[in-house]
């Protein structure tokens, strides 16, 4: 049995049939729609690779963590303008990692000021066009290094800034995704809180809150500890401290078996926290919650043209138009992404299954989107298909297009934002002209 499934959150369909999260075959389909388009009308309107991008759905998670104070949307999931734009206008606010994710969420009309302040640049250091762009247009800056502080410091006084720790412990999905611990990079080491505490005070800067991210794709046992390092972290800084970040990292459910986060467990911890450090210092304790993944993964497409079944041994090869250099999460981490074949004639849906392997048009081996991490490949059951049929990969919207590149001089993905049921182009594909814009022949012998 192979089903028909449009998973958009908007789907008023005819072909609509949502399984239950729990249902085995539930990864295992034939699609003919995505929120109520036919798949063909969008491959023949925008061509392929196209990333398509639901907003109901990201509506629809924003909505599920309303019980944090605040919702800051970490754009490095998915920082398209009209993505971002959509975000801004249901009150959420904005993380950004560099000084052109400030310049982004600037471009649509988030302030640089404000309480609580609309942009937080995050990272572990500043390059010079970052350290200047916080300072001239005064963003908030959650610093994830000591030397951070030295450098605001030195050209601003009188700023608060937060403190991103690293409490000494971390988990991803994978260990390129863990951002705690001694073998992560982020964040301001715990045991050197009163350090930064000190230099913080010695250049007239504020330190008003605190901030711990320890992975992507963390489970909620990892999550929950965060709360306890939180608590002696916050003891530490003081009643100074107004408002609690509990960083991003929640997970979605990428393929079966995979339960969904209890968001109400999880708020229930950060809530009681900050319910009783703001009764022992007298004063509200803002709760804000960062996630990336959890608000895009699954409203995202990624949708693909079969360009060559091929036979290799005993393996099948479905060999699509995009490869790592469009979607890059299964080269990087062996992750799993959900997919579909989309038939050629809407009607044709009964197609038995075959063991095959998915990969892309790059030169290099690991262009294959079923592979584990280590590069191992893996054969997938997907319905029989034939070329010039389509592939979609699911759950693609967090760090799927942002993670792309031009490997092979291939161009970026079109992108198209589906809002109301009405498609937009929201980015058009690059063009050969913008694969070689800044470069110059050298006119010498
Ligand atoms: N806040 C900070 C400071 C972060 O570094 C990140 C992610 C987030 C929030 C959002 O995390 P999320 O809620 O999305 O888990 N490319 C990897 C994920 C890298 C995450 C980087 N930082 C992947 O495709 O799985």
């Amino acid at each position: 049995m192979i089903y028909v499934w449009d998973s958009c959150r908007s789907s008023q369909t005819p072909n609509f049939q949502k399984p239950s999260m729990n249902d085995e075959q539930q990864f295992s389909m034939v699609r003919t729609h995505i929120c109520g388009l036919r798949v063909a009308d969008l491959v023949s309107k925008y061509g392929t690779p196209l990333y398509v991008y639901d907003e109901a759905t990201i509506l629809e998670q924003i909505e599920a963590l309303r019980s944090f104070d605040w919702i800051r949307y970490a754009q490095k999931a998915c920082s398209n303008l009209a993505v971002l734009d959509r975000i801004r206008r249901r009150g959420v606010l904005v993380d950004a990692v560099s000084a052109g994710e400030i310049r982004r969420a600037l471009e649509v009309g988030y302030v640089p000021e404000g309480d609580p302040p609309p942009i937080v640049y995050t990272a572990d250091l500043f390059d010079q066009e970052a350290l200047d762009l916080v300072v001239e247009r005064n963003i908030h800056v959650n610093c994830g290094s000591p030397e951070m502080i030295d450098q605001l410091g030195s050209r601003v006084q009188g700023r608060e800034i937060t403190l991103r720790i690293n409490p000494g412990f971390g988990h991803g999905h994978s260990q390129k995704t863990n951002t705690g611990g001694p073998q992560s990079k982020h964040g301001i080491w715990h045991e050197d809180l009163a350090d930064c505490l000190e230099r913080s005070r010695s250049h007239g800067l504020k330190i008003s809150g605190l901030h711990m991210h320890i992975g992507s794709g963390t489970d909620l046992g990892h999550l929950s500890q965060v709360v306890g390092a939180m608590e002696s972290m916050a003891r530490e800084v003081g009643p100074q401290i107004t408002s609690l970040s509990a960083g991003g990292g929640l997970s979605i459910p990428y393929q079966e078996g995979e339960s969904r986060v209890d968001i109400s467990g999880y708020f229930e911890l950060w809530d009681g926290l900050r319910r009783s450090l703001a009764k022992e210092w007298g004063h509200p304790i803002r709760l804000e919650i960062e996630p990336g993944r959890y608000l895009l993964a699954e409203s995202g497409f990624l949708i693909a043209e079969i360009r060559a079944v091929k036979r290799m041994g005993e393996n099948t090869f479905y060999l699509l138009d995009a490869g790592f250099n469009n979607l890059a999460r299964p080269i990087l981490y062996g992750a799993y992404h959900p997919m579909s074949v989309v038939p050629a004639s809407g009607e044709d849906t009964a197609r038995p299954l075959r063991d095959v392997v998915v990969g892309g048009p790059l030169c290099e081996s690991g262009d294959i989107f079923t592979q584990e991490e280590g590069g191992f490949v893996r054969t997938r059951s997907l319905p029989d298909a034939r070329v010039g049929e389509h592939v979609v990969i699911e759950c693609a919207g967090a760090y799927g297009f942002v993670m792309g590149s031009n490997y092979n001089s291939k161009p970026m993905a079109a992108e198209v934002l589906i809002v109301g049921g009405t498609p937009h182009l929201v980015r058009s594909r690059q063009t050969f002209e913008d694969l070689i814009r800044g470069e110059s022949i050298l006119d010498i012998d």
